[in-house]
């Protein structure tokens, strides 16, 4: 297994104490340990929540060579936030069939993510289809960062970020960093959660989205009897149609975190934020794409059940 690390693990637990004692934990540290990591394969796989984006991209892995055309001998593959990859593998499969019934370009895959041990399972699953993988341990908040994994291989390149990644960052943010990797002749498959409110309200009260939320908490010690998820459906200012979900933990006594060996406080009442979700009218997420990342779509795939919107764009 090949993977190039640009992120230690040294790195991560310096922010993650950092994070703790700011009272403020991003999207990363929720995929970090073992636990979270195994509560997010459970969460993506869970059919109710995750079966429509998994079927659009059986859709897009059946139009594989649509959008594929103007690779000749190599697509290198990079995936922003791959997680175990299990739906990028999806994808690589189309694209084998294509190049097998065409005989056009193989792929080179590129997953790129925080955790370690996700990257490992995406990386032993695509080795064990036989796919060329290096694995990218980077920061995807960082454009120093995307830069660096993006210049793993030459344009044309195929990028991806699924799994409403775009939407656990500031996606105004995110999406220009994205763009700034992309050149003439890339392609870029995005998706987005699409906001409903009474379904968007009913998800946070599943099992499976609480036991992932639970499992970093658990991590430092923290159990449910100990406090209290609380979510908040906001209304981001700048642009119609931009939802901010947020999730925060609220400690119903005096606890004690413990946090790579060092104890840390929290007074009862105290609140950690906790990662938080985008999610946007269909038009916003367009908007997104053309106007803060100056891309073209050129083709679109809802998923069956209406909850996400997958964009095949270029610049
Ligand atoms: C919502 S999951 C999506 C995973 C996968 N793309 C899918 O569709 O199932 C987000 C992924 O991004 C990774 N991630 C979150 N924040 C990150 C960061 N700042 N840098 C690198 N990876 C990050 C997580 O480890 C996780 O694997």
């Amino acid at each position: 297994m090949k993977v190039e690390v640009v992120l230690t693990e040294a790195e991560i637990a310096q922010e993650f104490a950092e994070a703790i004692e700011a009272r403020d934990l991003p999207e990363k540290f929720f995929f970090w340990s073992p636990r979270s990591a195994q509560a997010w394969r459970t969460l993506s796989g869970d059919e109710d929540l995750f079966g429509g984006l998994t079927a659009t991209w059986a859709a897009l892995a059946a139009h594989a060579d649509v959008f594929t055309r103007q690779f000749s001998k190599r697509i290198p593959v990079i995936s922003f936030g791959a997680g175990d990859g299990a739906r990028d593998r999806l994808l690589l499969e189309g694209l084998k069939q294509a190049a097998l019934e065409q005989d056009g370009p193989d792929c080179h895959y590129f997953p790129v993510d925080a955790s370690q041990t996700l990257l490992e399972l995406a990386c032993a699953g695509a080795d064990d289809d036989d796919f060329e993988t290096t694995g990218i341990k980077a920061d995807i908040s960082s454009p120093v960062h995307l830069v660096y994994a993006a210049d793993a291989a030459e344009p044309p390149r195929l990028f991806i970020m699924s799994g409403n990644t775009l939407g656990a960052f500031d996606p105004l943010a995110e999406v220009r960093y994205i763009s700034q990797c992309l050149r003439a002749r890339d392609v870029l498959i995005v998706d987005g959660e699409i906001y409903q409110e009474s379904e968007t309200t009913a998800r946070r009260e599943h099992p499976a989205v609480r036991d992932f939320l639970a499992a970093l908490l658990r991590s430092v010690g923290i159990g449910a009897s100990d406090g209290e998820l609380r979510f908040e459906d906001r209304t981001d200012e700048r642009r119609h149609g931009l939802h901010q979900i947020t999730r925060s933990f609220r400690a119903e006594r005096d606890l004690v975190a413990a946090v790579n060996g060092e104890q840390v406080p929290l007074q009862r009442g105290e609140r950690i934020g906790l990662n938080f979700q985008y999610a946007y009218t269909p038009d916003t997420f367009r908007w997104l794409l053309r106007q803060q990342g100056g891309l073209e779509i050129d083709h679109e795939y809802t998923s069956p059940d209406g909850r996400f919107l997958t964009a095949v764009c270029r610049k």
